[in-house]
């Protein structure tokens, strides 16, 4: 007998850490598998957090986050998007991770499920399975060979039905770069309201965005819908490891948000929300070095994939990976473990950012880009050679 709940019990391992736990700690491993740069957190947000820590900001804060970073947020949205953002739909509950399982709480029982824009980073969909939901993937076509990632609108909406509660996304996409258009979004707006189905969009990566803008739902969403948008320091600003993000939800959950917060984290690391209120207020010249350090990315991978016959991409409109189609391999996840053991690089297999035996997929692998020139040139160099 147990009393664990089967949904735990029976959730699949998460594909990128598979590979991943096969190179953790060897150091002559590339490492190209996980959604981060190599950029340490740059010194004057360093600077914002050790200043709290030295005037003593020890202490639990309010569990929606601190007022000046949730004004700073709403400041920042509000010149992203031009159109003004209550603050008090604003709450900083911890990373965006903890913003997708508020937002996926607030809409999910088990036996519900959540339509999922895919390829999509695994952690959003174990997050799915762990409330006891359905995860129902809706693949983007195209991918391989220049063909760019499309959505079919269609197929979205004729995968919802009854029991399905939210719809999700991510635009910049992992491990796509797929942008969302704003007559996509509008488009999708229109079906949700009709159906009383939420909608998660995940905007971790609009700051870092190449030849077109990723526009966020915060443009075209009302105080009252049921549209929950989460965001993050995490990759834009290079703050994985502080695990602060922001959620924006309905205005009517700005008292239960408090709860949820509070339940779930019992709020952010305080000091690192100082650290997240410097980089938001004075990194802007950060978030442009950033893009141009992804942009040289995804150029040294185009040039490289010109001198392949056998990988190609869609080049990804904004994050920082390659989702790169290799010819005639069948198992992304076995390709992924020779890399490792044999080419010394490590990158994530295709299959991770699915469903279990989706043949699309398998024909891909993930690496990130945003490298510094010379490692990222060393394990291109090591993926041809394995080739
Ligand atoms: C689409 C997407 N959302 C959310 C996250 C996680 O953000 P955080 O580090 O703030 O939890 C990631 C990280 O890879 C991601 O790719």
């Amino acid at each position: 007998m147990t009393a664990i709940r089967d949904a735990i019990l029976n959730l699949p391992r998460n594909g990128i850490a598979a590979v991943s736990t096969k190179g953790l700690g060897k150091r002559d491993v590339i490492p190209l598998w996980f959604g981060e740069s190599d950029v340490v957190t740059p010194p004057f947000i360093r600077e914002g957090a050790k200043k709290a820590l030295d005037e003593g900001r020890t202490f639990y804060t309010f569990a929606r986050g601190i007022t000046e970073l949730r004004e700073a947020i709403a400041v920042w949205v509000t010149r992203q998007c031009g159109r003004p953002l209550d603050v008090e739909r604003v709450t900083v509950p911890g990373s965006a991770m903890m913003g997708v399982q508020i937002a996926l709480q607030c809409v999910c029982e088990p036996g519900d499920n959540v339509v999922i824009v895919a390829p999509m980073w695994p952690n959003i969909f174990q997050a799915v399975r762990g409330l006891g939901a359905e995860p129902r993937f809706v693949r983007l076509s195209g991918g391989a060979n220049g063909e760019p990632w499309t959505l079919d609108l269609d197929r979205l909406f004729a995968a919802c039905d009854k029991r399905t509660k939210a719809i999700f996304f991510a635009s910049p996409g992992n491990p796509t770069g797929w942008i969302m258009r704003a007559d996509e979004q509008r488009a999708i707006l229109e079906f949700t309201r009709q159906r009383g189905i939420a909608i998660i969009s995940d905007e971790v990566y609009t700051p870092i965005v190449y030849d077109v803008v990723a526009p966020s739902f915060a443009a075209i969403a009302d105080d009252e819908d049921d549209v929950f948008i989460v965001n993050s320091f995490s990759k834009a600003w290079a703050m994985t490891g502080w695990r602060v993000g922001w959620l924006v939800h309905p205005l009517k959950l700005r008292v239960q948000m408090a709860e949820m917060s509070g339940f779930n984290n019992t709020g952010a690391t305080t000091f690192a929300q100082y650290g997240a209120l410097t980089a938001i207020r004075d990194g802007d010249e950060f978030l442009a070095f950033m893009r141009e350090m992804s942009r040289k990315g995804r150029d040294i991978v185009e040039g490289f994939l010109k001198t392949q016959n056998r990988m190609s991409w869609s080049k990804p409109e904004g994050a920082f990976y390659g989702f790169l189609a290799v010819d005639g391999m069948t198992d992304s996840m076995a390709f992924a473990k020779r890399l490792v053991e044999e080419a010394k690089v490590g990158v994530a297999p295709g299959s991770a950012f699915g469903p279990a035996g989706d043949k699309d997929n398998d024909r891909f692998i993930r690496i990130c880009f945003a490298q510094s020139s010379a490692l990222l040139e060393e394990a291109l160099g090591r993926l041809a050679k394995a080739l």
